[in-house]
């Protein structure tokens, strides 16, 4: 059964805090997506996943190079921007189901391309709650069977 969990943040910082509390949940496997308008901050979420899995150094956009990949503690967090591509084949060259197995897979404008994705474990939608201030509403959904939404759920109550 699939569910969600939703929070409000009131800045990009509160946004990484939350991922990074969220990372913890993740398992070897899991594909993320991260949808939202452009600048809604998936890349700012991403940031802060990425330190929440112990990546080190500075984690930019990957809009141009559509996939860049971090050794973290659970193998290689690979991050996508799909945003670029056109066609849903070119989304299945970038290999990321198979790169997934080493490790997870966080991908940017992914709701766009599920088809060529494989399973997907969560979708992040971030959504500005109002153009002209910095609070976001993070919504967490499971896309198929998911042990974790009490776990989810506390982190996203204490955001
Ligand atoms: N609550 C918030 N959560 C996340 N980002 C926020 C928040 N408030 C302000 N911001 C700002 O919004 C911007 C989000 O940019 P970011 O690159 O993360 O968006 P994006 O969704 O990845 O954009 P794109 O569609 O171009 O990839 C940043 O400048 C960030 O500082
Ligand atoms: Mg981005």
């Amino acid at each position: 059964m699939s569910w969600t969990v939703r929070a409000r943040t009131t800045s990009a910082a509160r946004t990484r805090e939350l991922a990074a509390s969220l990372a913890a949940l993740a398992r070897k496997g899991d594909v993320v997506i991260l949808a939202g308008t452009l600048g809604a901050g998936k890349t700012t979420f991403a940031q802060g996943f990425a330190r929440g899995l112990g990546v080190e150094g500075p984690v930019t956009s990957p809009t141009f190079t559509l996939l860049r990949q971090y050794p973290c503690a659970l193998g290689q967090l690979l991050h996508a921007d799909v945003y670029r591509l056109d066609h849903l084949v070119e989304v299945a060259d970038l290999g990321l189901g198979e790169l997934v197995e080493d490790g997870i897979a966080l991908v940017e404008w992914g709701d766009v391309a599920v088809p060529a994705l494989g399973p997907v474990t969560w979708t992040v939608s971030i959504t500005p709650v109002d153009e002209e201030e910095d609070e976001r509403e993070v919504a967490v959904r499971a896309e198929g069977d998911d042990d974790r939404r009490g776990a989810v759920a506390a982190v996203l109550g204490s955001a």
